[in-house]
């Protein structure tokens, strides 16, 4: 193969640490040039002018100037660690990736975020986890970019703006900072039924975490594993905390935010320093890779979906330990970039619509967020297997690369020739049929259901769960301003549960509406309860 262009390591060199440091006997400025005094500008005597001849001023401040990047469009708040995943070898027989292997050991780095308030925004807020792990193997980098929920508000990326505008403070106002108590958000959920189901876990406990700790996390998405024989099974991601899932009150959760913003990121920092290193079983929940893609009647390419784990159980397939906390939040926790797209040999997407679109739009935004293409050469993203890219120059690119023939295969660096065997461990897109099909822009039938899934999750619940989902809900719609979206989300809850419905309702002071159509005939699943739940189980 051709020159390796970047170095393979992801840690710093010792030049880079020495560089990065505010260590050594002298100041100098960026040129390196020896500064004897940094706080004092240069004037045309003590009291007089001061004078633009002043480079080390000009590029002190310029730089200061230019310290703040974008945050994150979502997940803009969020902690991170450092740390290890060792693989149990329970997932080799349904795929090849080397990182899944028995015994393998794989360097992680794991952000956790709230999803829609401001990088300074409160840790303990009522809102959805991303839970998401980037995987250093030595085939690439694998990311699972998951969420402390396992379903999603939507089952089509395209939608995605409109939901996050809902969400996200008024316009106007630029309230609330980072609570989903407010108009916008209960009219978009209340018009967009699908996110029906992912809104009743918003209102439960888990949207109010104890800490990242004890938060489960999941891929969400279905997606394809693939075997060394080349055969295929579908999958969904599970984490599993060793600590057990625990979340706060609703009263807690109110104090801490005002006590300290910064609970859970201290928490976490806090137990890694001690010694106390948090762990997550990394579990699969399989299914047959069948032409139709349903398991059970249910739709596993509809993201509002879950499959109750007493369908189909999920099976530990490794550990994951945090057990360093960042040196440098900006370097590590804030430059960072995770993609859906950034898979290994052996893991494959399926044709769910909302992960089309993330396909697209991380890379995308990766962009703007970190100024130009070539972030993937920043220490905390750059892979630990060799990278022979041919990308080449563009914005930020630190990388000297040696030769003059960038392409593939080439005669004069001697690099890349195209032989046979090639494709040997690289990246291969499974060949799935796509059905022929005509060009639409419409959901399928089997999308339809809204409320199916949200009425079982409810009939899980104990009943101190169901107590404080109705007061969650009683506590956030009180908030909205316009009388007809309470009317609306009530006609909702109807659609879940009577019980639901009247206990919000009377909270509000309005009347219980009858559901339109008979609810789902569904089963509980003990296992969707916080304290039904049998995890751990050692
Ligand atoms: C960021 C999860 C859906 C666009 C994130 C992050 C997580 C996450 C965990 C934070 C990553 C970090 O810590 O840096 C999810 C999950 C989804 C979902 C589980 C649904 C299953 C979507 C969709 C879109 C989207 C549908 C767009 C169409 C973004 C963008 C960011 C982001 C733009 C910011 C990325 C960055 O600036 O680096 N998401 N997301 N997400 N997500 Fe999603």
């Amino acid at each position: 193969s051709g020159p390796a262009t970047i170095s393979p390591t992801g840690a710093p060199t010792g030049a880079d640490r020495a560089r990065a440091a505010q260590s050594g006997a002298h100041l100098t400025d960026a040129q390196g040039v020896r500064r004897p005094d940094t706080d004092h500008s240069l004037k045309a005597g003590p009291r007089g002018p001061v004078l633009l001849q002043d480079h080390h001023l000009r590029e002190k401040v310029m730089h200061f100037d230019h310290e703040r990047i974008p945050e994150r469009v979502v997940h803009a708040r969020g902690a991170a660690a450092h740390g290890v995943f060792q693989s149990y070898g329970t997932a080799a027989s349904v795929t090849k990736a080397a990182f899944l292997a028995e015994g393998a050991e794989t360097p992680v780095f794991v952000r956790f975020s709230t999803v829609l308030g401001s990088r300074g925004s409160a840790d303990t807020v009522r809102d959805t986890r991303g839970f998401a792990t980037k995987f250093y193997t030595e085939e690439g980098v694998f990311d699972l970019v998951g969420n402390n929920i396992p379903v999603f508000f939507i089952q089509d990326a395209i939608k995605f703006p409109d939901v996050i505008h809902a969400g996200k403070p008024h316009p106007d106002r630029e309230i609330p900072q980072a609570q989903s108590a407010h108009d916008t958000f209960w009219d978009f959920v209340t018009l967009h039924t699908e996110a029906t189901h992912h809104t009743l876990w918003n209102m439960s406990d888990r949207g109010i975490p104890r800490s990242y700790r004890t938060m489960e996390g999941f891929g969400v998405h279905t997606f394809r594993l693939v075997a060394a024989d080349g055969g295929t099974t579908l999958v969904k991601f599970h984490w599993k905390p060793k600590l057990g899932v625990h979340s706060l009150v609703w009263e807690e959760a109110q104090i801490a935010a005002g006590v300290d913003p910064d609970y859970h990121r201290r928490d976490l920092a806090d137990a890694i320093e001690a010694g106390a290193h948090p762990q997550w079983e990394l579990g699969i929940q399989t299914f047959p890779d069948t032409p139709d893609q349903t398991f059970e009647g249910i739709d596993l390419l509809d993201p509002t979906n879950l499959v109750p784990e007493e369908l189909a159980p999920v099976q530990p397939i490794g550990l994951l330990t945090l057990n360093r906390n960042p040196s440098n939040f900006f370097a590590e926790t804030e430059q960072v970039a995770f993609h859906v797209g950034h898979l290994v040999p052996g893991i494959d997407i399926t044709d769910d619509p909302l992960l089309a679109g993330r396909l697209f739009s991380y890379l995308d935004t990766q962009i703007t967020r970190l100024g130009g293409p070539n972030f993937p050469q920043l220490p905390i993203n750059r892979p630990h297997a060799p990278v022979n890219d041919m990308l080449r120059d563009g914005m930020h690119q630190t990388a000297v690369h040696r030769g003059v023939a960038p392409y593939r295969p080439n005669s004069l660096d001697g690099g890349c020739p195209f032989t046979a065997g090639a494709d040997m461990g690289a990246y291969v897109e499974t060949p799935v049929l796509v059905p022929e099909a005509t060009k639409v822009r419409e959901a399928p039938e089997s999308f339809a259901d809204h409320y199916g899934q949200a009425r079982r999750f409810w009939l899980s619940m104990t009943p101190v769960e169901r107590d404080h989902i109705i007061g969650a809900y009683t506590f956030e719609l009180g908030k909205c301003w316009e009388q007809a979206i309470k009317e609306r989300a009530l006609q909702v809850l109807a659609h879940i549960d009577p019980e639901l419905c009247a206990g919000v309702a009377e909270g509000l002071g309005l009347p219980a509406p009858e559901p339109t159509e008979p609810l789902a005939d569904v089963e509980p699943s003990p296992a969707l309860s916080q304290l039904g739940r049998t995890w751990p189980t050692d």
